[in-house]
């Protein structure tokens, strides 16, 4: 049915036309009947001018297809160029062709905003290096890629949503500014005013205490499920990591939660690989053409390597487990593998590797290697927190969790060694007033799209990329 969303245009243009009613390019693409009177405003993909026709192909970002637009040569103009914005009207046709449904037979164009096609970065039918249009952050959602990327990402946030409302969780905003470093890592960015004259150090703190971005949501997160017992958040997070990695960047988005009554961190690894099974399922049934789109000319060795993922279950190995396959492989790392060290990127390939290219579940990490905030597992010489990484394949590491230690004399005695008694005495205040066991997890919400579409470098999978010697715009 047309119009349903589209509706009548109260303004006319061309008064000699009848009203129009307004469909996105996916309405008009997807429509069943041929329709007269139809409106579609967009920004021109090509035009072709033969003799006795003019083509043009409209996109306004709804899908990745664009809409073939058929007009007779009078109603070319000398400003209908490829990047210009147009609104055109016309009749809503079968199209002739094999590939498309509908195509738009105009009686009007109007070209609502000119493009200067030889300063303009993008060029018709060519197809741009992810590198090339990193460069214009302003213009580069207007090329297929960005734009099939971006309509992914909106697609996996409200599908992100919608597992955790589904499965009984409260979403909870919790804080970007805070005043606590979550992963003790001192990654922070500091906030300060623009002020310039400081009148004094102490007032020189706007909120009287040093604050900062938010690396994690966790701790206010726990403080949500001692009253929620299911609780999630999704929002930006801050690391001040000077990387230039493909894996990281200054602002990126965390997708955490955090469960009440949870004694086992099987449970926790069993929500990580739910949400990233259905969360992908919804993705690939509900965006097939823009995942094709990098599944053939991005990553084709990703093609059908995810449905075979979706259908088994992950692999969980110990950190233990780990060092010893690392210590027996057939290479040689930079990284010497050792009990007690952190596992770089080099000895994450080689595990899923190893594993048969698949996630993989790492479990039980040294305890010296962890925050303060992990579950004591009071284990024998080689001691280890209940902590989970799960690794996947082209990006290692996409989530971090663990049990939390909900027992206060353990707790308080952590904290005392690391000095953070003060700091943390709301923290110990959650272990004494109605403590249970609990745990978490956040997981990279880039590096997930990373891995599902195969893209090599982090900056290409979020609109506007912040890492160390940029923030353009
Ligand atoms: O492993 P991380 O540091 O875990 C936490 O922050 C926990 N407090 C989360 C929790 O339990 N609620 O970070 C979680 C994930 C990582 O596994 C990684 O995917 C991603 O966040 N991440 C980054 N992504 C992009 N750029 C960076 N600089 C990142 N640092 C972490
Ligand atoms: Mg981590």
């Amino acid at each position: 049915m047309l119009g349903a969303r589209g509706g009548w245009w109260a303004l006319r243009r061309c008064a000699s036309l009848p009203r129009a009613v307004r469909l996105r390019v996916r309405e008009a693409l997807g429509a069943r009947e041929p329709a007269e009177a139809v409106r579609v405003q967009g920004w021109v993909r090509s035009v072709r001018s033969q003799k006795e026709v003019l083509f043009l192909h409209i996109n306004d970002g709804s899908s990745l297809e664009s809409l073939q637009v058929v007009a007779d040569p009078s109603l070319e103009k000398k400003d209908l160029t490829f990047g210009s914005a147009v609104e055109v009207q016309g009749k809503l046709v079968k199209s002739p062709h094999r590939m498309q449904n509908m195509e738009l037979q105009a009686e009007a164009i109007h070209v609502v905003g000119p493009c200067d096609i030889w300063s303009f970065p993008l060029k018709m039918r060519e197809r741009h290096p992810l590198e090339y249009v990193r460069q214009f952050p302003h213009l580069r959602c207007r090329n297929n890629t960005l734009g099939a990327l971006l309509r992914i990402r909106s697609e996996a946030t409200a599908s992100i949503h919608s597992f955790f409302q589904d499965n009984g969780y409260v979403h909870i905003h919790t804080p970007i500014i805070t005043s606590n470093d979550c992963e003790g890592a001192g990654e922070l960015f500091q906030i300060e005013t623009s002020r310039e004259e400081k009148e004094s150090v102490e007032k020189s703190h706007f909120f009287n205490v040093p604050a900062f971005l938010t690396v994690s949501g966790q701790l206010h997160l726990e403080v949500m499920a001692g009253a929620f017992t299911h609780v999630f958040t999704f929002g930006p997070t801050f690391r001040a990591e000077n990387s230039q990695s493909r894996r990281h960047l200054a602002e990126f988005y965390m997708v955490e939660a955090e469960l009440s009554f949870t004694e086992s961190l099987q449970d926790i690894m069993q929500v990580m690989e739910d949400l990233f099974k259905t969360v992908t399922s919804t993705v690939l049934s509900k965006c097939p053409c823009d995942v094709e789109l990098f599944h053939k000319y991005i990553a084709p060795a990703q093609k059908g390597r995810l449905e075979q993922m979706l259908k088994h279950k992950f692999m969980i190995i110990s950190y233990s487990e780990a060092v010893e396959i690392l210590k027996q492989a057939p290479q040689t790392f930079t990284f010497k593998p050792e009990w007690g060290c952190d596992l770089q990127t080099e000895h994450e390939k080689y595990l899923v590797k190893h594993c048969g290219e698949v996630p993989v579940f790492v479990v039980n990490y040294p305890y010296d290697l962890k925050p303060f905030y992990m579950r004591d597992n009071e284990d024998g010489p080689q001691h280890t927190v209940a902590a989970v990484d799960l690794l996947v394949p082209g990006v290692g590491e996409l989530c971090g969790g663990s049990l939390r230690e909900e027992r206060l004399p353990f707790l308080e005695s952590r904290l005392q060694r690391l000095g953070l008694t003060d700091a943390y005495q709301w923290y110990l205040d959650l272990r004494k007033f109605g403590s249970v066991p609990h745990g978490g997890f956040g997981m990279g919400f880039e590096r997930y799209l990373q891995y599902i579409l195969g893209v090599d470098n982090i900056k290409d999978v979020i609109p506007f990329p912040r890492f160390s010697h940029s923030c353009l715009l």
